[in-house]
């Protein structure tokens, strides 16, 4: 029996300022050489799959400070950039480039594509399994999309493994999750073609999982019979990361996913303070702060889900 095991990790956003979008910056990399080392002791763990932010502003110190940790990582990882890998703030001078901040964490990206600073790519990860990872940034700005090119390579891509099981890492959402993704600024946290792309695997059955991160929100919905997975960043709150389990059965790929806290209490107390007073959780809700938090954190359905993918939708699709 074929099975796949491997963890999601993603928008550490380790910050030397602490001003890290609501998130625990100076101490993320201590919270993410945690997540590792509890990583480390699983012996069925085939991979790590880090969805991007892995820093914050790009600066060269954040950089150093991801790639310490992530030596100390002894699985197999693949990578996806995000929008602060690199993203160039005005007001920061000092930020690498985002083709230099991809090929600092992953050289396997560096010369992969003709314009360097993207950085798509397909790979087997299991016999009958293909991984594909998406670049969805933008140079000048914190939405996302996937370039005409890149759609191009997807669907050549997607047409050259018609027989594998198909999982899609992406760092924006290609979907809304929630209406408040329909007003200005809070678009940005959903690729502005998202719904172009999923209307492409939506003609690839064999595409089973989307996962993506960006939006600090833990959600999942199936689409399809395609699960859609968005995990929250490991280093806000409620600083998760997510466990896959991919079996193949005589009726198909089963999926087992799980939510995992990696902070400590105190931490994750702190963690749900800087959340609830930062400018985006104010912004969310007239209600109050505490609708974002709640909203990040997720209800059950968003948390674990155990179901045969492709088989009938167990979740809605609306929210
Ligand atoms: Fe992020
Ligand atoms: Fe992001």
């Amino acid at each position: 029996m074929t099975t796949l095991t491997f963890a999601h990790v993603t928008d550490v956003h380790i910050s030397e300022t602490g001003d890290s979008w609501g998130s625990m910056g100076l101490e993320a990399p201590r919270i993410l050489r945690e997540c590792f080392a509890r990583l480390n002791t699983m012996d069925d763990l085939d991979f790590v799959l880090i969805t991007g932010d892995v820093v914050d502003q790009a600066r060269p110190g954040e950089v150093d400070l991801f790639l310490e940790a992530l030596a100390t990582l002894e699985k197999p990882w693949h990578f996806v950039p995000g929008n602060h890998d690199g993203f160039i703030y005005e007001s920061n001078r000092t930020a690498m480039l985002p083709a230099e901040v991809v090929a600092a964490i992953d050289p396997r990206l560096a010369e992969l594509n003709p314009d360097a600073n993207l950085a798509y790519w397909s790979r087997p990860v299991a016999r009958g399994v293909q991984l594909i990872g998406l670049d969805s940034r933008i140079a000048t700005d914190w939405g996302g999309t996937i370039s005409a090119n890149q759609l191009d390579w997807l669907g050549s891509e997607l047409n050259a493994h018609t027989d594998a099981l198909v999982i899609l890492a992406v760092h924006h959402p290609l979907h809304d999750l929630g209406i408040h993704n329909e007003r200005e600024w809070w678009n940005k946290f959903i690729a502005n073609n998202g719904a172009t792309v999923e209307r492409l695997l939506d003609q690839h059955p064999n595409v089973k999982m989307v996962i993506s991160g960006h939006h600090h929100a833990n959600h999942m919905r199936v689409r399809q019979g395609r699960l859609t997975m968005i995990t929250a960043a490991l280093t806000g709150y409620p600083c998760v990361y997510r466990m896959v389990r991919l079996e193949l059965t005589e009726d198909g790929w089963y999926a087992h996913v799980e939510t995992h806290t990696a902070a400590d209490d105190d931490t994750l107390a702190n963690a749900r303070e800087a959340m609830m007073s930062s400018k985006t959780a104010y912004d969310f809700d007239t209600r109050g702060p505490a609708a974002w938090v709640g909203f990040c954190v997720g209800m059950p359905r968003d948390l674990s889900f155990d179901g045969l993918l492709g088989g009938d939708d167990h979740l809605h699709e609306s929210q």
